[in-house]
């Protein structure tokens, strides 16, 4: 009875030791948070002895633009500590966690780094900029007892954080995911939990892929066919055949809708960037506004379904054509404040402008050589429109093709051939490569999960996943501004089945994408990390896959 006694008793000590020196497991007994739970991993982090406790008395100090930090830090942790911290505005030297602006940290840690400094008396966090501080609550939060996340007052927890130093800063800008409400739509409620969970991550991109062949979701001024009849649709051809999901296919969003998603974005430090595409993928604007299409007279006798099979949804790029694409990214720039502004570019069956004795006409008329010459010139004209009010544009792989709009960034889905390339001819690339990104794959074994549309991306590939091609030099390395997931929608009808297939391949991105690169990966520690990752995301009611 002594020795098992004794025993445990040895085993708090060293357990205690390791997670306070070392950094280690987590300590069996010890109640508060743990050091051994972070994703993504910080850039380097130092143990102390002891811990920070809050209480209903401990205070957040800052000032100026500080302040807005120090409040989502307040309101943040409120509903489980069940208590809500002081706002002040001069730092005490106890019990008080201080905010601080630091603009000279700039050069060394970027825009989004920070230093937290944790000890048994009061925590210092200092950044660059108010991104900085945003980060370095996320890793506060994560440093606290994984019931922090929850919704309701939670009982009997220590509400404790190691004492650690952490200097940190992401190794790349584009930290990004995907989602897909043109074959699905999503309800405002849904993209507001998923930016949630994203944030807490430190993912800093979310795509919208707002257009495509099964509906338009975003309400346009100056075409309100776009949605009254390219959003009601209550159907995808994937869905219907494999009857897969039961979630409501049609919708759309209002532009006061997007103002107050792309404010909660901003809140989050993620930039949404709309995907409206072009020149294929546009059947939902074609049922909308058959002028559009290759056949405007023929299209309005079909019914809309065929009239996506029968024309594939590949728009003509007529001048009108481009008028009208022009108009929809007048109200797309007002409305999205990204810098970046994706307009597809992808899967544009030209074999249906090879038929076409008007767009064959056009393109000897402009010595456009071919269909891949025709391709270049559509996406040119939006390159120069987007130019033009200061916005770049940014398209899949295939705007590589007959030639490279002039300051286009090059998203490389289609392996790393694409990125390659486009960084050779000095173009910013961002990795979406179906073999590591594509999270609409398979995580599993096909017959244990649900349907999806084919493909094999289990966590620990996506964990491995070097965002830099090896084909690429050191001098061109810069080019690639980071990797973006993809959760793409036509078998995903649900905010579960969503989260499901996003949670936990996105920590795994999210790690490459903030965490240093090292040489070798270390999975099993990535592994026990995530293990308290997955008791935060049951807190907040995110349904994840067991891995
Ligand atoms: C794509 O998956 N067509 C970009």
């Amino acid at each position: 009875m002594k020795t098992t006694l004794d025993r445990t008793w040895l085993s708090r000590i060293l357990s205690t030791l390791a997670a306070s020196l070392c950094l280690g497991a987590i300590a069996p007994g010890v109640r508060g948070g743990s050091p051994d739970g972070l994703i993504p991993r910080p850039f380097s982090m130092q143990g102390h002895e002891g811990r920070f406790r809050l209480s209903p008395s401990t205070c957040v100090a800052a000032s100026g633009v500080a302040t807005n930090e120090a409040r989502k830090l307040v309101e943040a942790l409120a509903p489980a500590l069940g208590f809500r911290m002081k706002w002040v505005e001069q730092p005490a030297a106890r019990d008080c966690i201080a905010l601080e602006i630091e603009a000279s940290m700039r050069e060394r840690l970027g825009e989004e780094g920070y230093e937290l400094d944790v000890r048994p008396e009061r925590v210092v966090v200092r950044a660059p900029a108010p991104a900085g501080l945003f980060y370095a609550i996320q890793t506060l939060r994560q440093l606290l007892p994984p019931a922090v996340c929850g919704s309701e007052r939670a009982e009997g927890v220590a509400w404790e954080v190691p004492a650690v130093q952490i200097v940190d800063h992401p190794r790349f800008q584009w930290r990004g995911l995907l989602v897909d409400p043109a074959r699905h739509f999503i309800p405002v409620r849904d993209l507001e939990r998923y930016l949630d969970v994203m944030a807490m991550h430190k993912l800093n991109r979310l795509q919208i892929h707002l257009t495509d062949d099964q509906g338009w979701r975003l309400e346009i001024r100056k075409y309100p066919e776009l949605v009254r009849l390219g959003a009601g649709m209550d159907f995808t051809a994937i869905q219907r055949g494999a009857g897969a999901g039961t979630g409501r296919a049609g919708g759309f969003y209002s532009q006061d809708e997007i103002r107050h998603l792309v404010r909660y974005a901003a809140e989050r430090y993620v930039t949404l960037v709309p995907e409206i595409e072009m020149p294929a993928h546009t059947g939902a604007a074609i049922v909308a506004y058959p002028m559009l299409g290759l056949y405007p007279d023929k299209l309005t006798a079909l019914a809309p379904e065929k009239r996506w099979t029968a024309h594939e949804g590949v728009v003509a790029p007529r001048p009108r054509t481009v008028a009208f694409f022009q108009d929809v990214l007048a109200e797309v720039v007002e409305l999205f404040p990204s810098p970046l502004i994706h307009i597809g570019g992808d899967e544009a069956n030209i074999e249906h402008w090879k038929k076409s004795t008007e767009m064959q006409a056009f393109i000897r008329e402009r010595d456009l050589k071919d269909e891949a010459g025709l391709h270049s010139w559509f996406i040119r004209q939006m390159d120069e429109y987007l130019t033009g009010r200061g916005r770049q544009l940014i398209g899949w792989d295939e705007i590589l093709q007959g030639g490279l709009a002039p300051g286009a960034v090059v998203m490389s889905w289609r392996g790393e051939e694409g990125g390659v390339a486009a960084a050779r001819a000095d173009h910013a690339v961002i990795m979406a490569p179906t073999s590591h990104t594509y999270f609409d794959y398979y995580q599993g074994p096909a017959e244990k999960e649900p349907k999806a549309i084919g493909g094999f991306v289990p966590l620990e590939k996506v964990f491995r996943y070097e965002p830099i091609p090896a084909a690429l030099g050191p001098d061109r390395a810069r080019y690639v501004l980071g990797a973006q997931a993809q959760i793409w929608g036509e078998f995903i009808s649900t905010p579960e089945h969503r989260l499901y297939m996003t949670y936990p391949r996105a920590c795994a991105l999210a790690e490459v994408l903030w965490a240093p690169k090292v040489e070798e990966r270390d999975y099993a520690g990535f592994l026990r990390r995530l293990a308290v990752d997955a008791e935060r995301l049951k807190h907040l009611q995110v349904r994840y896959r067991p891995w």
